[in-house]
């Protein structure tokens, strides 16, 4: 069957496809329009990962749903794309301070071209124009926002934190990605079935949908970061590893008896030198912790398809359910 590329997501139906190209196009615009500053500085650096490209999952996400409801075209549905994709940005650059990343989206990243002060500073005005935005759309949506900026957040501290001597490791990971990833991703089609007019148990439906991909989607992220080279994922592999946070094919491989000592003894501190990275993703790629972070990955994307059997049939709900494949298919 003849598909359409649209983000990156192979898409079936061309009607759909050519309305979600054009709503992603809307929101290319209203971002870049959004960021304009008179203080030029300020405009470079927002717009340095802007242009530097990024999968616009979340709002494509947004756009799909939105193609379930009544209307799905209506302005409200491009801002509330934005307005998810502006929040995820900022926190982008947050991220990339607290874990030293060097690169993002091919490109350097902020706090590495300029420098932390330049990158949160960033983050912050980005955060600042996505709570503008948000609030042409209305006090629930202000309140939702606010509430999945929150989980994210929390979800940033419990993985800076780690998991307390009585914990279990894997489920403080699950908690730790349901909410830094799982939550806007969930808002992202949230918000699209909102505005379009979607029926509350619609919008109920894509919410979870969304929970439960990105969750997927933060798994596939781990499991890159280990076994892609950095030209297709756009950032440094071993990122992780550098800042000492175990996800989850690390806590696989440390959970099997069988794991090499000198893989224990690596990942006990977070690494420092690049021969030290390249051992151990040397060791992680040829263990079992990947396979079942696999085995883990499909288990979510069949609760995902299993989500959207509650939605009526339509072009929309093949759509997502491709994102879902996407999703897993990723990881390569
Ligand atoms: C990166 O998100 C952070 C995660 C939650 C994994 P994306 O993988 O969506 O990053 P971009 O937007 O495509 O750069
Ligand atoms: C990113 O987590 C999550 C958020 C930005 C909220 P990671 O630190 O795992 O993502 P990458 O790998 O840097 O994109
Ligand atoms: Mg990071
Ligand atoms: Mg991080």
């Amino acid at each position: 069957m003849e598909t359409q590329s649209v983000a990156g997501v192979e898409l079936a139906d061309p009607d759909l496809a050519a309305a979600t190209a054009h709503g992603l196009d809307r929101v290319e615009e209203l971002l870049h329009r959004e960021v304009h500053s008179d203080y030029h500085f300020v405009s470079e650096t927002s717009l340095h990962l802007i242009d530097a490209g990024g999968k616009r999952f979340r709002p494509l996400f947004t756009l799909l749903s939105a193609q379930i409801g009544p209307s799905p075209t209506g302005p409200d549905v491009v801002r509330a794309a934005a307005v998810v994709e502006l929040v995820h940005l900022a926190t982008l650059y947050h991220d990339d301070v607290m874990d030293s990343a060097t690169m993002r989206r091919g490109a350097e990243s902020a706090n590495h071209r300029w420098d932390n002060t330049v990158a949160i500073l960033t983050g912050d005005f980005l955060f600042a124009h996505a709570s503008r935005l948000v609030a042409d759309l209305g006090p629930e949506a202000v309140r939702i926002i606010a509430e999945t900026f929150a989980e994210l957040v929390t979800g940033q501290m419990r993985e800076t934190r780690g998991p307390a001597e009585s914990d279990d490791p894997v489920r403080h990971y699950l908690q730790v990605i349901a909410e830094k990833t799982g939550s806007l991703i969930a808002t992202s089609g949230r918000f699209g079935g909102m505005f379009s007019g979607c029926t509350a148990e619609q919008i109920e439906s894509l919410h979870r949908f969304g929970a439960t991909i990105g969750a997927a989607f933060q798994i596939s992220d781990d499991i890159i970061d280990i076994a892609s080279p950095s030209l297709d994922s756009g950032k440094t592999p071993g990122t992780d590893l550098r800042e000492g946070v175990h996800t989850l094919p690390m806590l696989h491989a440390l959970a099997d008896a069988e794991c090499p000592p000198r893989l224990r003894e690596l990942l006990s501190a977070p690494i420092e030198t690049d021969a030290g990275v390249e051992e151990a993703l040397g060791l992680l790629r040829s263990g079992p912790g990947i396979r079942q972070a696999r085995e883990t990955l499909a288990g979510y994307a069949e609760e995902a398809q299993a989500e959207l059997r509650k939605l009526p049939p339509c072009a929309a709900v093949d759509a997502l359910s491709t994102l879902t494949t996407y999703t897993i298919d990723r990881t390569g």
